[in-house]
């Protein structure tokens, strides 16, 4: 029997998946967290190319997406005129086998990651937040800051780079797509004073502000560092903040956020409040005063994947976008 797989590159990726349907399908992700198998995923180390390749399959029973997604991170493409994520994600149908679809691992990366900070902004931000800092201006930033946008009214958005130019490429485009107020900024306290929610999209290996000049009532989200060794959030932003996370054990894994603050004696693991899951299932409250600050680290999950791959695939096929192959 002939089967026919969908193929849907970086465009058809982005045509098919909104953020505000990628957004709802990792909320629906997370509140089936219990119903899903995610193993922890494989790093490959290539040192003489400064790259780590990422082995991630995942499960999600409860609307039975299953996918495996092999991306790569190299911190020094940016410098080539590369993107430093790439990728490719196989969604397979859990029922006979068969190879439902193949998609851009980049750009569902991106968006998926995104997502998944627009469902704990959703659930941990003010109510009242409508400035955002955000700290890097490269791929993941663009989709983080338009899912911030989905869930609370941003007005003004200030950004700071390292790379002065990629900063203010980046308020150029991001202002016009989404028609609020972006400021580049030269220094990181100026990102910080007057934010309510804070994004760090960085590459960096050390953190990218001092956590004494956090303000009361700020939401971080943290999603670029994921190695034991390196971290964006320094331990004193760690220690003054309610911390919840995508999950307890891949971040006791991999978060240098959580490990090197845990290392120096400054926290214990019970620091760690609540899985983003708890939090969206109701099971732990999110935010529970308007002084508290509050910390959401990601390191990215299969899981988000899965459930967006599957949204992907659903709609793609709904408009009749990719293309089919016989596989
Ligand atoms: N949590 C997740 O699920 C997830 C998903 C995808 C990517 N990531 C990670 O997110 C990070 C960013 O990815 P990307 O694709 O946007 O990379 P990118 O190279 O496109 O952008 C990173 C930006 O960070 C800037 N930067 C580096 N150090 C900085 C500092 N100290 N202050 C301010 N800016 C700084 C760089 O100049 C660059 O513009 C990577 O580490 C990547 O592995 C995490």
């Amino acid at each position: 029997m002939v089967c026919m797989a969908l193929i849907l590159d970086k465009n058809a990726v982005r045509e098919s998946l909104p953020m505000k349907e990628a957004i709802s399908a990792v909320e629906d992700g997370f509140r089936l967290i219990k119903t899903a198998v995610v193993p922890q995923r494989l790093p490959i180390k290539i040192e003489r190319y400064n790259a780590v390749f990422l082995y991630m399959p995942a499960y999600v029973g409860g609307v039975d997406a299953l996918v495996v997604k092999e991306v790569s991170v190299h911190p020094d493409n940016l410098q080539k005129g590369l993107p430093t994520v790439r990728g490719t994600v196989l969604l397979n149908n859990p029922s006979d086998g068969s190879l439902l679809a193949i998609l851009d691992g980049g750009s569902l990366t991106a968006i998926r990651t995104g997502a998944t900070t627009g469902v704990a902004t959703k659930y941990l931000a003010r109510r009242d937040a409508t400035n955002l800092g955000m700290f890097g201006c490269g791929a993941q930033a663009k989709t983080q800051l338009e899912a911030v946008a989905c869930v609370r009214g941003i007005r003004r958005a200030k950004v700071y780079d390292i790379n002065h130019a990629a900063a203010r490429d980046f308020a150029v485009e991001m202002s016009r797509s989404l028609g609020i107020d972006v400021q580049v900024k030269e220094s990181p306290e100026e990102i910080l004073k007057g934010a309510d929610i804070i994004v760090t999209a960085t590459t960096s290996r050390t953190p990218v502000f001092n956590g004494s000049s956090v303000e009361p009532g700020t939401h971080i989200n943290g999603i670029g560092s994921h190695t034991p060794d390196a971290r964006e959030i320094d331990t004193d932003t760690i220690k003054r903040s309610r911390l919840i996370v995508d999950s307890r054990d891949a971040c006791l894994r991999e978060a240098g956020d959580i490990i090197i603050p845990i290392g120096e004696g400054a926290i214990t693991e019970r620091h760690i409040k609540a899985d983003l899951g708890e939090v969206v299932s109701g099971e732990c409250e999110g935010r529970t005063s308007d002084e508290e600050i509050t910390v959401f680290k990601s390191v990215g999950l299969a899981l988000e994947d899965a459930v967006a791959a599957l949204r992907a695939y659903k709609i793609a096929m709904e408009k009749g976008l990719g293309k089919k192959i016989e596989f």
